[in-house]
């Protein structure tokens, strides 16, 4: 599917419009292009006096006859005929159109199933002829007739067009500038392919709403039923007062697409059925639990927002001014790391996994959604609550579509360990970002174990099949990554064999931590050897998720650089392998102290307190790199206010991550008046006065976080454009940056 871009009409789009069948849609067509003033006339052809003169009482058309007949002759090149009959009665509508009306005038129609209307048009015509272009929008109403014609019907719909390789460009743009004319956003696929989707989307629901209504009216035979159905009922079976004549139609000309899904439907209603029946809880569960995120997900694009903003951000950009000194406590919401290792980790043990504190981020919701996809009954998120109903090491199930992982990097990496072993093929897919990231780092040491992979240059898409053999290896990392790490560390679970993995630099060890949690100890051994035993069946266990230090790091910065602030960060992971920014921040000068020490979820865990001081530039020692690595766009806000130069070296990973963060961070630094030079590995900073602007994220969170933050300390306000990608880590960030006293602000864009 693809997005019709803006024609170029600069007056009006449609001289003439002529409307054949002036029911919901046809009339609301006509309505709304003259309501707007998109056409100079329209004209409607109906099939009797009563709404010809109920069309012009209402101002539906300006004039109306009984035949096409009448107008025909007056038509040329830049009008437009809408056919709106019932599907059935398009074919001799378009006997009429090729008799009577030029070549010259663009014909479109409205009809809900595409194939038919093409096959009627090829039987009049021989073919599909240029100046046809055939449409379908996505709006309607259960009531019908022109009475019920509705300017405003198609605003903020989808208008699917359908053109041929033959289809005029000039037509196809005028259709789409009419449809656009009407507030509607117009798109493109082919036949078969709206047929197929409006088969599943559209008329199977119809199918089953008159189904469901018939039974209850007639086949229960309950003469109160109704007087007892309430808001369910009614949200349900509302599409059943649909114009049957219209869905009689639509049904027959979409036989084929909606009889392949219906079969579908009646599989998994009698799958349900038998659930209930056996009393099977966990596949209930498993049924409502899948279908309401479904809903959920759904209802977030009904609202015009994506996951991303609906639970974040409401528009792209954010607004950052100087303000009053940072204060008060909070708790930042759950680690991001932790919370992907929680839910693979729970899905492939056996039994009841409990976590409390998961983070509900884009990332997070990506990996719980792809063991979703794999069969694993999970039930929540609520408030960070999730339970897993664990399908053990070797009950995952092969995905009926590609998983999509986003922007999720950690996602990727780990579940290629988890997938690489498994006896189905799966496909992970990401968003652009992702998909550039590098992964013959998991590739190479995954098909050395044994596993089938396929990806063009290393990247995303990854194609698992089924291993012949998944044998443990033993790997010195070449990297300093706990992705790679986790990565085979999860493969090894599956290996014949004892998986040895080296690491030469400490990087975050939560994955060591939570297998041992599940009763899997990861043991280790003199030169930063790990090693798994591969068939060691995992067992459900609870898990509390701290505080994610990489978000806390960007709150730690924000009230290190701002004069006056004292704040308390509650129950954040302060995993020795995470903080290195800081042991950085504190060489720099920082005032942070660690308060209430303990753990959670075999976690160290801490409330922070910073308060404001004057920081100092300082050469960034290279051992405490990677155990900062997420940390460094905060870390380039503080050396940008602190005194003298900060260097880093070691970091070329940094280039590698969501974006290029060493260019990006450069870029925004520089745009707000920073000293910044660039080195292949890292950066050195001078500190210097801010001034106010606006910057790119470049998609990648971190960055925007980080860049936003520097507007505490510049002239005037920093606006960061492309931010909705916040949400991959951390959706509350204004929300929460707002109750320490940041002055930011969304800007609807
Ligand atoms: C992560 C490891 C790090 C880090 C990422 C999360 C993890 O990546 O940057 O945000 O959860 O294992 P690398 O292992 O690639 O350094």
């Amino acid at each position: 599917m693809s997005s019709i871009s803006e024609p170029e009409f600069s007056q009006q789009p449609v001289r003439k419009l002529v409307v054949i069948g002036l029911g919901l849609i046809g009339g609301s067509v006509s309505a709304g292009l003259r309501q707007r003033h998109a056409c100079q006339e329209a004209i409607g052809i109906v099939r009797d006096q009563v709404t010809a003169s109920l069309a012009l009482e209402r101002g539906v058309v300006d004039r109306a006859y009984l035949s096409l007949n009448e107008v025909a002759a007056e038509l040329g090149e830049g009008d437009v005929i809408f056919i709106a009959v019932p599907t059935l009665a398009v074919e001799s509508v378009l006997h009429d159109i090729r008799a009577q009306v030029s070549a010259a005038v663009t014909v479109t129609d409205g009809a809900s199933v595409k194939g038919s209307v093409r096959d009627a048009v090829i039987a009049a015509f021989g073919e599909v002829p240029s100046n046809i272009v055939l449409g379908h929008p996505i709006a309607g109403s259960e009531q019908s007739g022109v009475a019920a014609a509705n300017p405003s019907l198609y605003q903020k719909h989808r208008v699917i067009l359908t053109p041929e390789t033959s289809t005029g460009a000039q037509h196809i743009a005028r259709v789409t500038a009419m449809w656009q004319a009407l507030g509607a956003e117009v798109l493109s696929m082919s036949v078969s392919e709206h047929d197929e989707v409006l088969g599943a989307t559209s008329h199977l629901p119809h199918a089953i709403a008159y189904s469901l209504v018939d039974t209850l009216a007639h086949d229960i035979g309950n003469p109160n039923i109704f007087r007892y159905a309430a808001g369910g009922f009614r949200d349900f079976t509302r599409i059943a007062s649909s114009d049957p004549t219209m869905w009689h139609d639509i049904m027959r000309a979409n036989r084929g697409a909606v009889l392949h899904s219906l079969d579908k439907f009646v599989d998994n209603l009698l799958r349900l059925r038998d659930g209930i029946e056996r009393e099977d809880g966990e596949y209930l569960l498993g049924v409502f639990t899948r279908a309401k995120a479904a809903r959920d997900h759904f209802t977030r694009m009904l609202a015009g927002s994506t996951l991303k903003d609906s639970i974040a951000l409401s528009a792209s950009k954010i607004c950052v001014k100087p303000g009053a000194a940072l204060q008060n406590h909070l708790r930042v919401p759950g680690d991001k790391s932790i919370s992907h290792r929680a839910i693979m980790l729970g899905s492939i043990a056996q039994g009841k996994t409990v976590i409390d504190g998961l983070l509900e981020s884009e990332d997070s919701l990506a990996t719980l959604q792809a063991f979703r996809d794999m069969g694993v009954v999970i039930d929540g998120p609520a408030n960070g609550h999730v339970t897993i109903y664990g399908v053990g090491l070797r009950g995952l199930s092969a995905p009926q579509k590609p998983l999509y992982l986003g922007n999720a990097g950690t996602s990727a990496r780990l579940l290629s360990g988890i997938l690489a072993a498994q006896t189905f093929s799966t496909t992970i897919t990401g968003d652009a970002s992702l998909s550039a990231r590098p992964m013959g780092r998991i590739i190479e040491p995954l098909r050395a174990m044994g596993a089938s992979i396929h990806s063009e240059s290393d990247n995303l898409p990854l194609t698992f099949s089924s291993a012949k053999r998944f044998s443990a290896i033993d790997y010195p990392l070449p990297l300093a990554s706990a992705q790679v790490k986790s990565c085979l560390l999860l493969a090894g679970l599956y290996a014949n064999g004892i998986t040895r993995v080296r690491q030469t630099q400490i990087t975050r060890d939560h994955t060591e931590r939570m297998l041992g949690g599940f009763g899997c100890p990861v043991r280790s051994g003199q030169d930063g050897w790990l090693a798994v035993t591969g068939g060691t069946e995992l067992q459900g266990c609870r898990v509390d998720v701290p505080g994610d230090f990489s978000s806390a790091a960007f709150f730690i910065v924000a009230a290190s650089i701002t004069p006056g602030s004292d704040i308390l960060l509650e129950h954040v992971g302060v995993n020795p392998s995470r903080t290195g920014a800081l042991d950085i921040l504190k060489l720099m000068g920082a005032n942070i102290e660690l308060l209430n020490l303990g753990t959670a979820g075999g976690e160290p865990v801490a409330d922070i307190r910073v308060r404001y001081s004057e920081l100092q530039g300082i050469t960034i020692p290279t051992e405490l790199v990677s155990r900062s690595i997420d940390e460094f766009p905060a870390l380039f806000i503080a050396a940008a206010c602190a005194q003298g130069c900060t260097e880093l070296s070691g970091a070329a990973e940094l280039r590698v991550k969501e974006s290029d963060r060493l260019a990006n961070m450069a870029a925004g630094l520089t745009a707000l008046g920073v000293n910044v030079d660039i080195r292949a590995d890292g950066l050195h900073i001078t500190g210097s006065p801010l001034r106010g602007a606006e910057v790119d994220s470049a998609g990648d969170h971190r960055v925007a976080m980080a860049l936003a933050l520097a507007g505490l300390r510049t002239d005037g306000a920093v606006i960061v454009n492309n931010a909705e990608c916040i949400a991959s880590s951390f959706p509350d960030f204004v929300t929460q940056a707002k109750q320490l006293g940041i002055s930011i602000e969304v800007i609807d864009s």
